[in-house]
């Protein structure tokens, strides 16, 4: 009978009334009298929740007492119409099991409302709020669709390692990787460490980007891109900072920065669109919640074509824009948040592709243009986020990129595999990284990237 195996909420929304049917799920609120009792249970398959009714004709209140909010339970009953408002069908109880109970007193979700801090503080049931279930579906959402996207153009999946010997950035925010005794590492004759006798018989770390192993991939197979967590040990305590993020980052051979743009722009739109169109329910409500203009914003971003504009043009009116910004703006310096956001804000009231940045604020791989002073770079700048993706057409020629990593006294050595790929078959290529939870901010509305992660790791914050 199909009664024995549970439906999903939002399965069951969608049915016809009619036959007997098995839910699972959590009690969000109970009310009513003597007479008959509603229960609201969602399962978290969608932010609507199914109503039960108990004719309390048939359930003694003892038998009721655990069902109670916050509490996991097991309802059989003939799935009917409804004559409330707002749901087309409910579940007329016939039987009950509460396979787990939560104390009235001590449940911490028993309010609405709470705060987002709050929530943060409990992790490990936020997850069971209207809000984070709408975060973490329309994140999965997200995830599936950059998969699809580059599967239909014929990118390849390329897994890159999360520990490295390398730093990818040139940054120098990493966190180590080590097995050596903290108390008493072995030291070489200098007083140095002696990572020969580490783990890996070297210096390792956790990432910090796939970028040039994916560069390796992209230089044999064409078009790839990976998608995995990256590491950044900067004590950047913002609500656009994580120490552990992920990354999108697609690496293609034959691509300049015009192409690289296009795709750039083709695959957010792409993104933005998709959750136009399988997550409505869930931005709605995040809409209607926090931010009303959601729905709007991400309509017109996909309405629109993205400026682009090179680095200099846009200090330019920066330093004419008259604005007082907390950090002074000139040629040469990077951009802040509050820069990239007047940009696009106020300025020109849609995202911006940046490109031609000042070599002396990029990353040693990028193509160095004809003038001697800036790199191929483009960095796309969102309304509320600042900037969501960062990429360039790479340096292909080894002369150029070997003086490069010279001038910036970065190690040859370590990063003599990368350099091999310009000495044989060098080809013209260009990639970029979004990084995933900024995309997630922009797409939900929420203000702390915190809160698109389900489990955020931030300095002096790794609980759960
Ligand atoms: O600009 P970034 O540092 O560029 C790279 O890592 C390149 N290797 C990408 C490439 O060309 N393949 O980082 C790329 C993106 C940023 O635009 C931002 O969206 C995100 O990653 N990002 C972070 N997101 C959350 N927390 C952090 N600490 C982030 N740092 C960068
Ligand atoms: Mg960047």
């Amino acid at each position: 009978m199909e009664s024995h195996k549970r439906v999903k909420v939002s399965e069951l929304l969608k049915r016809e009334p009619g036959a007997e049917v098995l839910a699972k799920g959590w009690v969000r609120t109970k009310r009513g009298n003597k007479n008959i009792s509603f229960v609201a249970l969602n399962d978290g398959s969608t932010v609507k929740n199914i109503q039960i009714v108990f004719d309390m004709n048939s359930f003694s209140e003892e038998s009721l007492k655990e069902v109670s909010t916050g509490a996991c339970i097991a309802v059989k009953g003939e799935l009917t119409a409804s004559l409330g408002s707002g749901q087309s069908v409910e579940i007329q109880a016939k039987e009950v099991t509460v396979l787990g109970p939560a104390d009235p007193d001590s449940y911490p979700l028993q309010k609405k409302g709470h705060s987002m801090e709050f929530l943060r503080e409990i992790g490990h049931l936020r997850p069971r709020t209207n809000t984070f279930g709408c975060v973490f579906r329309i994140r999965h959402a997200m995830s599936f669709a950059i998969h699809k996207f580059f599967n239909d153009k014929g990118f390849f999946n390329l897994h890159t390692p999360i520990i490295t010997a390398s730093d990818a950035e040139g940054a120098g925010a990493m966190f180590q990787v080590t097995t050596l005794d903290m108390t008493n590492p072995p030291k070489k004759e200098d007083g140095t460490i002696d990572y020969s006798q580490d783990f890996f018989g070297k210096s390792a770390n956790l990432t910090v980007s796939g970028q040039l192993e994916g560069e390796l991939g992209a230089l044999a197979m064409g078009e790839i891109y990976t998608f995995g967590p990256t590491f950044r040990a900067e004590n950047s305590n913002t609500p656009r900072h994580l120490s552990e993020f992920w990354m999108i980052e697609p690496e293609m051979a034959f691509y300049e920065i015009k192409d690289n743009m296009d795709l750039a722009e083709e695959f957010i739109k792409y993104l933005v669109k998709y959750a136009l169109e399988n997550c409505m329910d869930d931005l709605q409500f995040l809409n209607d919640m926090f931010d009303k203009e959601l729905i709007e914003r991400l309509r017109s971003v996909v309405n629109t074509e993205f400026v682009r504009l090179p680095y200099t043009q846009g200090v330019e009116i920066l330093m004419n824009s008259g604005q007082k910004f907390e950090y002074p703006v000139s040629w040469g310096t990077d951009l802040q948040s509050e820069h990239e956001r007047y940009l696009v804000e106020k300025h020109f009231m849609k995202p911006v592709i940046l490109t031609d940045y000042p070599k002396d604020i990029k990353a040693f791989y990028m193509k160095q243009n004809d003038d001697g002073k800036t790199v191929r770079a483009m960095d796309i700048l969102f309304p509320k986020i600042g900037e969501i993706i960062g990429g360039s057409q790479r340096e292909e020629s080894l002369e150029k990129l070997e003086s490069r990593i010279d001038e910036l006294k970065m190690d040859r050595e370590t990063l003599w595999w990368y350099i091999e790929t310009r000495k044989y078959g060098s080809a013209p290529h260009s990639g970029f990284g979004l990084g995933f939870e900024r995309l997630l901010l922009f797409v939900t509305g929420m203000a702390n990237i915190r809160d698109v992660i389900p489990f955020p790791r931030a300095p002096k914050n790794a609980e759960f």
